[in-house]
């Protein structure tokens, strides 16, 4: 699993705590930007056919010297592509954009509870995976309410919820109630815009341990139990971002941190988010 810690999903299977996100990432260089992040070490890139770059991400799988088997994909099901039918043509899609036979993990992007469709997706997402198409499945942007709709309607429980988490945007809460069901905690926009990387905080840990403001913050989500998907286009900065292992904050450093959170979100609120 390359450079980083593992985490395993209540399904059995395995995921890197740390990868890579593509969010934002043009489909012209997607390829070369996964390729470098595959050859810099990570294992698990961040993909979802909103980012419109799925053909570009199955570009740099291939070109990459690391066997399809030892990669991790994520993809995520958009908002318009709720519902039996249209979110079992969104997976064939993805597998087809991205060239391969199976996914590893696929997510509902967000639950759009305006358009009250995500039961029925979340029915058909364990359909496809009992029929092989993804071996995992999860959710993205889920509140309790939400989580506990879908658990309660079907038995299933995701095994992970991708939600905006950083240094401004901790959200114990869900975090906790994550925790209780055992589902993942995986934190997109990780850095938080780099609006953290001049407090006291990070700084001073940054200081002591020689490393960057982006470092601390990415080694604070995995002390945390977070997974964490930063994304960057430059390889000196994949590299930077995986170069996490080799030192550890203190639980100091950590409670310092947690004065940070000031709810502050930098993405939509999932409860009435509908963009289509
Ligand atoms: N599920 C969802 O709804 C959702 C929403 C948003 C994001 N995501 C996922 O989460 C991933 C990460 O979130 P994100 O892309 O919004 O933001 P991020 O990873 O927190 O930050 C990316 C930004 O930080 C810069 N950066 C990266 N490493 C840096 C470093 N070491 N020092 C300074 N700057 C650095 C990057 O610039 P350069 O590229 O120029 O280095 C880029 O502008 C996404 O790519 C996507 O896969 C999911």
């Amino acid at each position: 699993m390359g450079k980083t810690t593992t985490i395993k999903f209540h399904d059995g299977h395995e995921m890197p705590q740390l990868g890579f996100g593509i969010w934002q990432v043009p489909q012209e260089i997607a390829g070369e930007a996964v390729k470098s992040a595959i050859e810099t070490g990570y294992r698990m890139i961040d993909g979802a056919y909103l980012y419109m770059n799925e053909p570009g991400l199955g570009e740099g799988v291939k070109a990459a010297s690391v066997p399809r088997e030892d990669l991790f994909i994520t993809t995520k099901v958009w908002n318009t592509d709720h519902g039996r039918d249209k979110a079992r043509a969104s997976v064939e899609r993805s597998l087809k954009n991205i060239g391969v036979d199976q996914l590893d993990l696929v997510l509902i992007h967000w639950p759009v509870p305006s358009q009250d469709k995500y039961v029925e997706t979340w029915k058909a997402f364990i359909e496809m995976r009992d029929e092989g198409m993804m071996r995992s499945i999860g959710v993205s942007n889920f509140n309790k309410d939400h989580l506990e709709r879908i658990i309660a309607e079907t038995g299933e429980v995701p095994v992970l919820n991708q939600i905006e988490v950083n240094p401004e945007l901790q959200q114990p809460d869900m975090r906790a109630f994550h925790a209780e069901h055992d589902i993942v905690t995986q934190a997109w926009t990780p850095l938080g815009n780099a609006r953290s990387f001049e407090a006291d905080p990070i700084v001073n840990a940054a200081k002591r341990t020689g490393k960057s403001p982006a470092q601390v913050i990415i080694r604070w989500h995995l002390q945390l139990g977070n997974a964490v998907i930063p994304r960057s286009v430059k390889p000196h900065r994949q590299a930077e971002n995986l170069d996490v292992f080799d030192f550890t904050l203190t639980d100091a450093e950590i409670e310092a941190i947690t004065t940070l959170d000031v709810g502050l979100r930098t993405g939509p609120d999932p409860s009435v988010f509908k963009m289509m």
